[in-house]
């Protein structure tokens, strides 16, 4: 590869401190990173992107299988020979004047059966740094790998190779949006990425690895690769649910992971905030482990109100992109629950001030922090066996017809709710935000496969265990409006509310209605203790509302039509049944 890329150097990358701090100090000369202030943010760092490559590039990913029928509908795909010969082009000498970064990581704990263990090439030190969080990185990896173990090859660059005595600008990419490749090939399995140093394109064993490749992998295995979060519900008698819930990117995983409930003596604990890989255990449940050990979370929106665990995670050895540095050193974004500075840089690198009429940080613009610095992390977080599920949550934004939380009546379905999810579009990825758009499992952008042939996967976990060891199934929706277009639920701690519900359902208790589209909670089974809910609010929270749900079958059934015959009958007849419990 290194043949291939016509590196200036190669390094090889150990994850110590040192070599972090080096890699740091380096960016900070190149104008890439600039250090905070070290009182206020120790060890901390902020990076600004360029102004194209701020998002993941959904119609520039490509899975490459044999045949265009095995990727399906929902994704992009290329003949895997003609894409490879494309990338060894565009590949060529695309690290000249650059240090090429090997650096091996895993995905999962190391001493778990499920770890799994890559190796990314890179010729950007900003994901070396990242990666460093984000994942188990360096020596230990390879010491695992030893001389002749697995790993998936997963190449990347920037896109941007320096001539002799060309000067270097503080975030290299591919400005040209049709020149980016997110590129997997399931059947080898490699991956490969260029043009874009930002996220999820860029630090390939989160969404490229551990959900597309994986996804791949755990159908072969008879396992799930989830775009989940995992955590902990602690009741005030000291019994424990473990839930993991699918919400679409920038849907608030990362908010719901480590929320602070309002309601006294209940605690949320964290595993994870973005993937859950999960497995039929010993005993016939389903048991979840996260495969990273960092956070890439939103900035804007994160307060002490709406999560504070999450601002306390990043108070120090964190690497903030795309918000606002303030005079005194520190970092500001939108809705951070503190004045704004008199004036700052934005993200852009302008001069900015409140008044400007423009935003100071990116919509979105990211943390990249420790989970072991959480506040509320879970003492089980890294078990090699992860932790056996009680209910899995689907949700997305949904301004209209969704209501607050809904229980599945069996597993089918539950299938059926996370086949149905849709949400509003978010700046997680690049295009229009706000139009709504189906997203299955939210794995819209990350299955690896036919996601008809998903949902089958899905439904075979029936016949994998024993139903009864089966996690009950929500759909809940904390973006509902009212006439005025304001949120009718306050959402963030408050859905402890919601969560306290599930936990009593769990244990066979907590009040429900069945109704045509699910179980609901009946008007006074939500534990509101202390909130202020208008009565014809919390109506429209947990009723049916006939007419959006007639709109919404017909468009859950144009999704279906995409499948053609890899869409599951039994989901076909949870369709048919909804139509006629509805009339
Ligand atoms: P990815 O990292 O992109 O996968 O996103 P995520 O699902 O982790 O989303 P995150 O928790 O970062 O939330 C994204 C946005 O949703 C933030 O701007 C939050 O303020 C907002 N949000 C999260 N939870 C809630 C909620 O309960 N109610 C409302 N109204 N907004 C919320
Ligand atoms: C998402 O978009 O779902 C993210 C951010 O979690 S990224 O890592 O860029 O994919
Ligand atoms: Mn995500």
């Amino acid at each position: 590869m290194a043949d291939l890329c016509q590196p200036d150097r190669v390094h090889w990358c150990d994850g110590s401190d040192a070599e972090n701090q080096t890699l740091c100090d380096l960016m900070v000369k190149s104008g890439t990173l600039t250090r905070l202030n070290e009182t206020l943010r120790p060890n901390s760092y902020l990076a600004r992107s360029h102004p194209s490559d701020v998002a993941r590039v959904e119609d520039r990913t490509f899975i490459c299988a044999r045949t265009q029928e095995e990727v399906g509908p929902t994704n992009h795909w290329t003949e895997p020979a003609a894409m490879k010969q494309k990338l060894l082009g565009l590949f060529k000498g695309c690290m000249r004047g650059r240090t090429m970064y090997v650096i091996p990581f895993a995905m999962g704990p190391l001493d778990s059966p499920i770890c799994k263990i890559g190796i990314e090439l890179s010729d950007s030190p900003y994901v070396v740094v990242n990666m460093r969080i984000m994942t188990r990185m360096g020596k230990r990896v390879l010491d695992k790998l030893g001389a002749d173990g697995n790993f998936i090859p997963c190449m990347h660059s920037v896109g941007a190779p320096l001539a002799p005595g060309q000067k270097d600008v503080s975030w290299p990419c591919e400005p040209d949006p049709k020149n980016k490749y997110i590129v997997h090939f399931p059947d080898e399995p490699s991956i490969w990425s260029y043009g874009s140093g930002y996220g999820g394109n860029a630090l390939l064993g989160k969404k490229c690895l551990a959900l597309r490749i994986a996804s791949t992998v755990a159908r072969k295995e008879g396992w799930l690769a989830e775009h989940m979060l995992i955590l902990c519900v602690t009741s005030p008698e000291g019994k424990k649910n473990y839930i993991a819930a699918a919400f679409p990117s920038a849907c608030g995983k990362t908010n719901l992971a480590m929320m602070q409930p309002t309601l006294p003596g209940w605690q949320v604990t964290t595993l994870g905030d973005d993937i859950a890989w999960i497995r039929v255990g010993k005993d016939g449940r389903l048991y979840a482990v996260n495969p990273e050990t960092g956070f890439f979370g939103v900035a804007p929106g994160t307060s002490e109100d709406s999560n504070p665990n999450a601002l306390k995670t990043c108070a120090r050895n964190t690497i903030f992109t795309n918000v606002v540095l303030t005079p005194d050193g520190d970092v500001w974004w939108e809705d951070m629950g503190v004045p704004p500075p008199a004036k700052g840089i934005d993200w852009e690198g302008n001069e900015w001030t409140p008044s400007s009429g423009r935003k100071g940080s990116h919509p979105n613009s990211r943390f990249t922090t420790p989970a072991s610095q959480c506040p509320v992390i879970d003492p089980d977080w890294e078990k090699p066996e992860g932790v056996p599920l009680s209910a899995i949550l689907f949700g997305g934004r949904r301004p209209t017809t969704i209501p607050l939380v809904n229980e599945a009546f069996d597993w089918e379905h539950g299938v059926f709710m996370g086949s149905a999810c849709g949400s509003e579009t978010t700046a997680a990825a690049l295009g229009q935000a706000g139009v709504l758009r189906r997203d299955p499992f939210a794995m819209l952008p990350f299955c690896g496969y036919n996601m008809g042939d998903y949902f089958a996967h899905w439904l075979s976990f029936a016949e994998r265990t024993d139903r009864a060891k089966l996690p009950k199934v929500y759909f809940v929706n904390w973006f509902r409006k009212g006439a005025d277009g304001k949120f009718l639920w306050p959402g963030y701690g408050k859905n402890s509310r919601v969560l306290k519900w599930i936990c009593e359902r769990i244990a066979g208790g907590g009040k429900a209605q069945k109704t045509a589209i699910g179980n609901l909670p009946t008007p006074d089974a939500l534990d509101l203790s202390g909130m202020d809910m208008p009565a014809d609010a919390m109506r429209a929270l947990t009723s049916v509302d006939q007419e959006g749900w007639g709109k919404e079958i017909e468009d859950v059934a144009a999704n279906y039509a995409r499948f053609g015959s890899h869409l599951p009958q039994a989901l076909t007849e949870q369709l048919n049944e909804l139509r006629t419990r509805l009339g």
